[in-house]
């Protein structure tokens, strides 16, 4: 898919002021620093339309990013980051799992973890929350540029181990992604692509 416009649109943290047209939207999901808005800048082509930072707790609120006019993106902070205050944190949750209980316009979530990381206990109970409350969920491997692509398919395995000796009987769609150097992009958008297809052929019912 090529992308001809990326907008940003809003920021919020009510679900219920999120933009109201049935449009698709795809919303970006893991720990805090795990990279989020840099993959929104790098399936987007741009350096900065989304908010990132080396230090956590970047991103704070929901946002939304319209593209090609006819689906949107959506940056949410990252859970697990523990600087944040009890009560800021509290406040995180609570949008968030109402973003994820609510929101009609979301086709699919894509949780991201980083791949020089083993599996977390915090990521495994997100996407056992996210399969519970079905929520369609593909994984993205994150900042694969800093491990080297040999090492990719074992820590690729490792994680499916893990994974299956949990709830989960099949390993969901997974993308392999850097944004340093791009790797994966043409494979998530493919992805998105072939969903927002079905969809403009039967609208979402909002
Ligand atoms: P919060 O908004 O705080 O939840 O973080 P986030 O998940 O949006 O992470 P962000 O995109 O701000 O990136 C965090 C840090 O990781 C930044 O310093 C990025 O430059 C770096 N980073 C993100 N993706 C990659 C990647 O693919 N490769 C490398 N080498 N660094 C990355
Ligand atoms: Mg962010």
């Amino acid at each position: 898919m090529k992308i001809n416009t990326a907008a940003f649109v809003m920021s919020n943290s009510e679900v219920s002021k999120c933009p109201n047209e049935p449009l698709p939207e795809y919303a970006f999901i893991g720990r805090s620093n795990v990279g989020k808005s840099s993959l929104i800048n790098m399936l987007t082509n741009s350096k900065s339309l989304a908010k990132t930072s080396s230090r956590p707790g970047k991103t704070q609120l929901i946002n939304h990013f319209k593209i090609n006019s006819n689906w949107f993106l959506v940056d949410l902070p990252g859970y697990g980051y523990a600087k944040v205050s009890k009560k800021t944190k509290g406040v995180f949750q609570k949008f968030i799992t109402e973003y994820f209980e609510k929101r009609r316009q979301l086709v699919s979530a894509f949780v991201l973890i980083d791949i020089r990381h083993e599996a977390q206990k915090i990521d495994l109970e997100f996407m056992e929350y996210l399969g519970e409350s079905g929520i369609p969920f593909a994984i993205i491997f994150t900042k694969a540029d800093k491990v080297g692509k040999t090492k990719v398919p074992q820590l690729v395995a490792d994680y499916k181990k893990q994974l299956l000796s949990g709830i989960w009987e099949e390993m969901p769609p997974y993308f392999i992604t850097s944004s340093e150097d791009k790797t994966g992009r043409d494979e998530v958008l493919n992805y998105i692509d072939t969903i927002n297809q079905d969809i403009f052929k039967n609208p979402l019912p909002i």
